[in-house]
């Protein structure tokens, strides 16, 4: 009796150690793409967009003058009071500011029923935004195009 259990075990654990062979056999996922636009002279967006690509997104960046940015983030449904020195669309979503790729991934999962998520202003900390180790307490905050907005994640 004891010897049949025994056996079932590892015929289990073999399984268990077949199936994910074949798991890792599957080739990755296509990376998610980000088209970010940008101030050809802003360090910080430049650091945002190396976050990024270090979380695994694909990044598209165009450099833009002052007026399109402003031009793209407005079309996008970005208020003022939400404005940050960089626009990214992904996956029908907008980014505006400095927000966390952990919060992106929260969104592109969740896919909640809003324009986009913003980090308002440059929060220090936040990144692309690393001061020395200097943190302002700051929100990503969810948006709708008719004016909506709502904390989406805290971060203090
Ligand atoms: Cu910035
Ligand atoms: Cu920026």
């Amino acid at each position: 009796m004891r010897s049949r259990v025994f056996t079932i075990a590892i015929t289990a654990v073999a399984a268990t150690g077949l199936g994910l062979a074949v798991q890792a056999q599957k080739p990755a996922p296509a990376p998610t793409k980000v088209v970010v636009y940008k101030s050809p002279t802003c360090g910080c967006c430049s650091n945002w967009v190396a976050h990024l690509r270090t979380a695994g997104f694909q990044v598209e960046a165009h450099d833009v003058t002052d007026a399109r940015l402003a031009a793209v983030a407005a079309e996008a449904g970005v208020t003022d009071n939400l404005r940050s020195c960089h626009t990214a669309k992904v996956d029908g979503y907008t980014v505006e500011g400095h927000v966390p790729a952990a919060d992106i991934q929260k969104m592109l999962k969740e896919r909640p029923k809003i324009t986009g998520i913003a980090a308002p202003g440059m929060p220090m900390g936040s990144p692309g935004m690393e001061q020395g180790g200097a943190k302002d307490p700051y929100d990503t905050v969810a948006f709708t195009k008719g004016g909506a907005t709502s904390v989406y994640v805290r971060h203090r």
